[in-house]
């Protein structure tokens, strides 16, 4: 497995991967990696000749600098977990590097009303930032396709846009969530709940589980079962932010009947915010 943290070089790389007519999947990642990475890494290896990973926790991504410094940084499991999998190349730029003209200075990507509702809403500037990095590290790679999980089901929205916006010809595909034994969404932050919190924080997909049985059995009163998800994880000792039942491919508020919908929840449990979604 070759890492590589030099701009210019993973572009020599990839240019002569692209210049033999061979094929590239690209997997960004921001390291400390579990087993829902490493289904997206499986499905790249299914798709291409070669795969590339990458880990860079993205400043511009982080509305708060010390959110950013407390991001955990595993960089050597990482690479261990990647050559078990036989992972051909792994990305991993410094910041001084990858924004060279200085991180307050990046001219970032703006898209359209999706950064405006739920995450973005929560988290000005997020998506924005994640936009901004992904354009960077696509032009940088120029794969064929792209691997995301629906874990981050709007972040996965965002980059379809920004694919379209620019014309770029890259497939996006979307993985579905991987889950503990528990039913706990992996996630990179899980790392961070003290056992106590650790134990309570499968609640989040209970609720989400409740709502949907409610939802199946043709329960309509949208309002009252996200109001009740909010007030049952209040009570289980999260500060909710959302549940909300959303129509699943522009995330407004559902209008018709016969709409494929999905629940997203963001709540936090001490320091962590967590989020999670269910397709209905
Ligand atoms: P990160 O949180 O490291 O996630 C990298 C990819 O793994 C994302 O596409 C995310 O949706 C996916 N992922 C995380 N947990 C998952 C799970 N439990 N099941 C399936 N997929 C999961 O998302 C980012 O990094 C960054 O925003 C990034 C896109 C790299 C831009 O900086």
């Amino acid at each position: 497995m070759q890492i590589v943290s030099e701009i210019q070089q993973i572009q020599n790389l990839c240019q002569t991967w692209r210049n033999k007519g061979e094929s590239i999947s690209f997997v960004p990642t921001m390291g400390c990696l579990h087993a829902g990475h490493l289904s997206l890494v499986k499905k790249a290896q299914s798709l291409a000749d070669h795969v590339v990973v990458s880990i860079f926790v993205n400043p511009l991504q982080f509305g708060d600098a010390s959110d950013f410094l407390k991001y955990p940084d595993t960089l050597e499991e990482d690479v261990r977990k990647l050559e078990d999998v036989s992972v051909e190349l792994v990305f991993t730029p410094e910041v001084r590097f990858f924004y060279p003209e200085g991180e307050s200075a990046v001219q970032q990507i703006e898209l359209g009303a999706i950064i405006s509702i739920l995450e973005g809403k929560q988290r000005p500037g997020h998506f924005a930032g994640v936009a901004t990095v992904v354009k960077r590290l696509f032009d940088l790679i120029q794969p064929n396709s792209a691997i995301f999980g629906e874990k981050d089901f709007q972040q996965l929205m965002v980059i379809k846009q920004l694919v379209e916006m620019f014309s770029l010809d890259i497939e996006i595909i979307g993985m579905p969530i991987f889950r503990e034994s528990d039913g706990l969404a992996m996630s990179s932050r899980n790392l961070r709940l003290s056992k106590d919190e650790r134990e309570k924080a499968s609640e989040i997909y209970r609720q989400l589980e409740s709502v949907k049985a409610a939802l199946d059995m043709g329960a309509m009163n949208f309002s009252e079962l996200e109001a009740k998800a909010c007030e049952n994880l209040a009570f289980a000792g999260f500060i909710p932010e959302y549940v909300v039942i959303r129509e699943t491919d522009t995330l407004l508020p559902p209008k018709k009947h016969d709409e494929s919908k999905l629940i997203l929840a963001a709540a936090k449990l001490g320091e962590i915010r967590l989020i999670d979604n269910l397709r209905i």
